[in-house]
This record gives C-alpha cells, structure tokens and sequence, in this order.
C-alpha cells in the first residue's frame, strides 16, 4: 500500500508496511546468544546430523554443488543461519522446515559437530568440493576482488570479512564452499530475495558485482582456492 505525502510542494510516495527486509535477523550477537550458539555438544550434535546426511554428506561435504558444505564452518555463522530459517528470515523451501524441528539445544549440538569435522574429508567419500580450476583470467579477477576489492566502487576486499586475514562474528567462512551455491546466494543477495544480512554488506556487495565477476568468485571459492596464503592463486 502506498501513502501520497506532499511536502514542500514535491510529491513523495512512502510504502505504508515496512518491506520485510527492513529487518533483516532476529538474532542480534549479544552475549547471550553467543553463549547460546557456543555451547553445543558436538557428540549428541553427530547423532542428528544423521537427518542432515543426505543433503550435505555424511563428512559435511555435500554431493550436490547447489548444496553448501558444513564441515568446518564458523559456528555461530551456521547458529545464524538455522535461526533465521527458523523465523523465516532467510528462505529455503527445504531448510525451514528442518530448522524448525531443531530445538534450541539441537540447533546448538549440530552446529558444534560440524564445525569440528575437518575441511579435508576422507578422498572416499562422494563430494563435489574442489570443482574444476577457473581459466587463469578469471582466476585473477576473483583474486583481485578477494585480496583488495575494488576501491573506486566501494567493494572492500572478500577477505576482510570471510577471512583468512580477520573473521568477524557469524560470518561463514568460504574457503571450502560449492562454487554453485556461492554462485546462488550471490545472485539471491544482489536481487535481495536473500535479506537476512545484518547491516546488509552482502545485499550492497552483491549488487555493485558484475555477473561475470559473481561467476569469477564462485568458481575460484568452489575451486579451493580461497584455500591458498592471500593473493598466490591469481599468479598460476
Ligand atoms: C533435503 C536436503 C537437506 C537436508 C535434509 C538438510 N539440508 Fe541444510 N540446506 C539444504 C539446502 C539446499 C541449503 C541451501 C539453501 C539455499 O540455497 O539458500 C541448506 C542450507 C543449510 C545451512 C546454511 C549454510 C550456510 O552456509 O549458510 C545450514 C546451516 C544447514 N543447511 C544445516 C542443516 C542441518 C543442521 C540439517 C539437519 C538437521 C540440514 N541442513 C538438513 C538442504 C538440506
Ligand atoms: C563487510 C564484511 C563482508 C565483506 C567485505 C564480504 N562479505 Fe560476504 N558475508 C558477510 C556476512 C556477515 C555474511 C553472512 C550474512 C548472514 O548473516 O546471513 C556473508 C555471507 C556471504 C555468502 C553466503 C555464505 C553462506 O554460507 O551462506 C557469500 C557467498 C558471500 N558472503 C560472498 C562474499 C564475496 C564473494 C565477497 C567479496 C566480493 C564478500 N562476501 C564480501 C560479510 C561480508
């Protein structure tokens, strides 16, 4: 619904219900919480990860590159994300249901078992995680965009936030994710069906990304290069 204003002789349009990314999470990173998100058992946390297989591997790698890898994520960055399924803050037709079954002492259980499995699985198992190595061009793109971001845009560098040079807290770590899904949630970000960014960094990022570039960082995360010391990828 729109309301007509008229102030000082100018016509201005104000949307009378706020749109629902005006708030982007319910969950605010207050001692609390994190205590809260940290205080898992990551043993009872194995045991329902048996519901979680299937999608995303019995080792947190999943089979499927549209489906994200769990192993070895930041904890309260996954925390978030269960929380914001939960309450419908971030949209997933088959996440929000799921999350939903999870208790609060589930979420956190879970959420500490795959931030301790390890980001090398065992070579057995039958996940996707590296995909094939970007063209050499591309690859620099990304690693340009990853090490010191675009100044003259406003981009700061991915790393700033994702790491390995700072985490900051619930920002999920990319250095072993699908280059399918972080393609995704790229393009969900810049059209803003993704909104459940605190201060939205990733909705204004997303968004100043070509679409070659956001295909150039998704290939170079899903490749593992976002695994290599800052700035040696672009160079082979
Ligand atoms: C039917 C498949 C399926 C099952 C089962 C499933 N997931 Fe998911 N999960 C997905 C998909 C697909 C996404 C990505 C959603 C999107 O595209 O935004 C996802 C996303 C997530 C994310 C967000 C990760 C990130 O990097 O932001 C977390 C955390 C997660 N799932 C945890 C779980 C847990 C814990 C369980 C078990 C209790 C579980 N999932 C079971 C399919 C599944
Ligand atoms: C200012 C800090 C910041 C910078 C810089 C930043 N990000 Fe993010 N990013 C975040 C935060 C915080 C989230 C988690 C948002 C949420 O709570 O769901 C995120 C989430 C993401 C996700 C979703 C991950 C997942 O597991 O669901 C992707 C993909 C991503 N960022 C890619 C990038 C890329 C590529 C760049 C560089 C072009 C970048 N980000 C730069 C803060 C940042």
């Amino acid at each position: 619904m729109l309301t007509v204003m008229v102030a000082a002789g100018s016509l201005i349009l104000v949307a009378s219900d706020a749109a629902p990314d005006r708030i982007p999470s319910f969950v605010t990173w207050s001692a609390e919480n994190i205590a809260a998100a940290s205080s898992g058992d990551a043993f009872r946390g194995s045991l329902l990860a048996k519901r979680c297989d299937h999608c995303h591997g019995a080792e947190g790698f999943s089979p499927v590159a549209s489906t994200p890898n769990l192993a070895g994520m930041n904890m309260l960055s996954i925390w978030k994300q269960l929380e914001d399924f939960r309450s419908h803050k971030r949209r997933s037709r088959p996440m929000e249901p799921i999350a939903e079954s999870l208790t609060p002492r589930d979420v956190a259980d879970v959420v500490s078992y795959y931030a301790e499995l390890p980001v090398f699985p065992d070579p057995q198992d039958n996940r996707v995680f590296p995909g094939m190595q970007p063209e050499a061009g591309r690859a620099a793109v990304a690693a340009r965009l990853v090490t010191f971001g675009d100044g003259e845009r406003g981009i700061p560098p991915c790393q700033s936030c994702h790491g390995p040079v700072a985490y900051r807290v619930g920002v999920p770590s990319l250095m072993a994710q699908n280059g399918d899904y972080v393609l995704n949630q790229l393009e969900m970000f810049a059209s803003r069906s993704r909104f459940n960014d605190i201060n939205l960094p990733m909705r204004t990022i997303a968004a100043l990304l070509s679409e070659d570039e956001r295909r150039a960082l998704a290939e170079y995360y899903g490749a593992g290069l976002g695994l290599q010391p800052a700035g040696s990828s672009g160079s082979k």
